[in-house]
Order: C-alpha cells, then sequence, then structure tokens
C-alpha cells in the first residue's frame, strides 16, 4: 500500500508477489491468505485507475524462500504441489509480466494428487469444471477381487473385505500389521487427516477396482463400516446369481412395496401400530401416572415446589 501510494505514475511495470493460499486458499493460512488476496485487489484497483499493475501468486518455490525447508517441501509435495525450481519460476514470471494480465497463477500442481484431497470434504466450485479434465477422472480396474470373493461364503467375505480394510489402513496409518486396526475404532482416534483419507481412498480404489468417494473414512468412520459399505458396492449380480436378484425385487402381484412387518413401542400403553392409530385418531392423551410396579418412592420423590433440590414436581409423564 506504501508503494502504491508512494511510486508516480510513470511506471514500466508494479508486480506483486501473492500466493495460491489468496487465490484458492491453503489450510491454516487464513490469514496468510487474506492478506495475499487483498494483494491482487490492489493490483485490480490500480488497473481500475489505468495504472500499470501484475500480481503473481505463486506456488512454492524451492530451495529459497519461505517453502524452502525440507519438512515444509516434502508436506507439499505429498499433496500434489511441487516446489518450483527458482530458474524456471523467474522465466514464467517474465511471461506473467509480459502476459498483460493482472492477475496470474504460477504454481507446479500434480492435479491428480491435489484435487482429491482438496475437495475431500467439501466441494470447490472454482475447480469443479477443471477436475475431470485435468485428473481424467477415477478409472475402474479389473483387480479380480470381486471374483476371488464370489467363491466365499458371506461370513468369509465379510471378514476377507474387513481384512483388506485393515491392511491398507495400517499402510497408510504406517503399522507393521493389519493386526494393530481395531475394527471398531474410529479412523479419528486413529490417527486420520484428510491427507491420510485420500490415500486410504486410493489405495482401496486400486486394491477394489471400485470408484470410491474421497469422503470415504469420514462418512464410515471405522473399518467395519467401512468394510461393509465396500462390500455392498460391487454390483448386486457379483454373488449371487441374477435369477436370484431378479425373483427378490420382483413386486408380489401388482403391489409394488410389501411391508412384512411393524413394531412400535410408545408411551399410553401403544405396542402395535394399531394401538397407535386408536390413540391418534381417539385424540386420548398418551401422558398417564408414574407406574407404581418400579420400586420407585414416588411420594418420598414428590415436592409441589419444583426449585426444592433433589425431588420432582411432575405427577404424570410418557413412560416406554
Ligand atoms: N517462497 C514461496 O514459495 C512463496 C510462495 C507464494 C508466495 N510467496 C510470496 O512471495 C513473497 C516473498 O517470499 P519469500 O519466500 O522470498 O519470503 P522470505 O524468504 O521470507 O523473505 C521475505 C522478505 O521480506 C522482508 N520483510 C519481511 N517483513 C518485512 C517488513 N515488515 N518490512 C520490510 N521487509 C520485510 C524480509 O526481510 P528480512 O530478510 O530483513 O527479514 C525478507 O527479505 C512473500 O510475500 C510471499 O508471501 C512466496
Amino acid at each position: 500500500l506504501h508503494l502504491d501510494a508512494l511510486v508516480g505514475t510513470d511506471l514500466d511495470a508494479f508486480v506483486v508477489f501473492s500466493s495460491i493460499s489468496g487465490v484458492w486458499g491453503s489450510g491454516e493460512q487464513a490469514a496468510y491468505g487474506a492478506a495475499n488476496a487483498a494483494l491482487d485487489a490492489l493490483v485490480a484497483r490500480r488497473r481500475a485507475q489505468g495504472l500499470p499493475g501484475t500480481a503473481v501468486a505463486w506456488g512454492p518455490w524451492a530451495r529459497v524462500g519461505m517453502a524452502a525447508d525440507d519438512e515444509t517441501a516434502t508436506q507439499l509435495r505429498r499433496r500434489g504441489l511441487s516446489p518450483m525450481d527458482p530458474a524456471r519460476a523467474l522465466a514464467a514470471l517474465a511471461s506473467a509480466v509480459g502476459s498483460g494480465e493482472a492477475a496470474v497463477t504460477v504454481a507446479d500442481v500434480r492435479w491428480a494428487d491435489f484435487l482429491p484431497l482438496f475437495t475431500a470434504v467439501r466441494e470447490r466450485p472454482l475447480f469443479a469444471r477443471l477436475a475431470p479434465a485435468m485428473t481424467g477422472g477415477p478409472v475402474p480396474e479389473e483387480t479380480g477381487l470381486a471374483a476371488r470373493l464370489a467363491g466365499l461364503s458371506a461370513v468369509e467375505r465379510h471378514r476377507a473385505v474387513l481384512d483388506l480394510v485393515r491392511a491398507e489402513v495400517a499402510v497408510v496409518l504406517g503399522h507393521a500389521s493389519a493386526g494393530a486396526v481395531e475394527a471398531s475404532r474410529a479412523f479419528k482416534e486413529l490417527g486420520f487427516d484428510s491427507l491420510t483419507a485420500v490415500e486410504l481412498r486410493n489405495r482401496l480404489q486400486a486394491a477394489t477396482g471400485l470408484v470410491l468417494p474421497a469422503t470415504l473414512v469420514f462418512d464410515y468412520p471405522d473399518a467395519e463400516r467401512l468394510a461393509a459399505f465396500v462390500l455392498g458396492r460391487f454390483a448386486p449380480g457379483t454373488f449371487v446369481s441374477d435369477a436370484t436378484v431378479a425373483a427378490a425385487v420382483a413386486p408380489a402381484g401388482d403391489d409394488p412395496v410389501v411391508i412384512v412387518g411393524m413394531g412400535l413401542r410408545l408411551p399410553g400403553g401403544v405396542g402395535t401400530p394399531e394401538e397407535f392409530w386408536d390413540l391418534v385418531a381417539s385424540g386420548r392423551d398418551g401422558i398417564g401416572a408414574f407406574p407404581t410396579d418400579r420400586g420407585w418412592d414416588l411420594e418420598g420423590l414428590y415436592h409441589p415446589d419444583p426449585e426444592h433440590a433433589g425431588t420432582f414436581y411432575a405427577r404424570e409423564g410418557g413412560f416406554l
């Protein structure tokens, strides 16, 4: 802002270095992202005033600058952002300024790694149209798993898929074996974050040949439930004959919906759907006196003053 105020109008170029964090955001960098977006806005304002200005939003640079340390570079690389060689970045800078555009983003992104992670927990409209074109979309592969499972009983099949899920979880989390992964323990407790969640999705896709959502680990929060989901994703005809499936889903007579049973229990002594309908139709109240067969000291626990500690003042309730 000071430079903008101090330089005159007789300039060939006014170039600011902003960041991808201001263009599409980056985790835990809200303030940094906002500051960089403000820089882009400054250039837009200069342009609107007929003054020169170029904002170059950089992805990470390699070897020099704020993203250069090994740990940061490794983290970024895992997320699909390859730190850029400074010589190449400088060449890109020249063409960015030469392009005449107000704002140019220069980043080396492996979209197939970046986008699934970036869109893991919510939609990112900026990339919605780019995504299929850049990643080519997920391609299901024939892994032979369905054929292997088809030879097993239902119980064995579930066990096999659960073992597969636990083994892949172990690899992603760096455990020595599937035995370290409790089937009913929440993935979150096991240490999953959005990066490892996407890694697990990718590994399971490769192992099963299925196209699986990136939100897998959040939607099916433990190995047991994830295994059930994966098993269910195989086509219905995979494990039983088509004829069996067709017979199972065929309507009985000309009634497309068949209710085989209903059960409920509600206050007012309602124990069947019919009794519930009677209650509603008669306008009766389901609230009634306290039960006397529970061994509750009803008189001792009653006190008419609601503020009186250790007692209740209700005489009736809805019990089931
Ligand atoms: N490197 C990247 O990968 C990358 C990616 C995207 C965007 N960017 C943007 O590019 C710009 C430069 O990044 P960099 O990697 O070169 O950063 P850097 O290595 O941290 O260098 C920052 C420079 O700014 C100077 N500086 C900091 N606070 C200042 C202040 N209050 N007044 C005057 N000078 C100040 C520092 O001076 P001292 O050395 O005296 O402290 C230093 O020379 C930053 O705005 C950054 O947001 C960089």
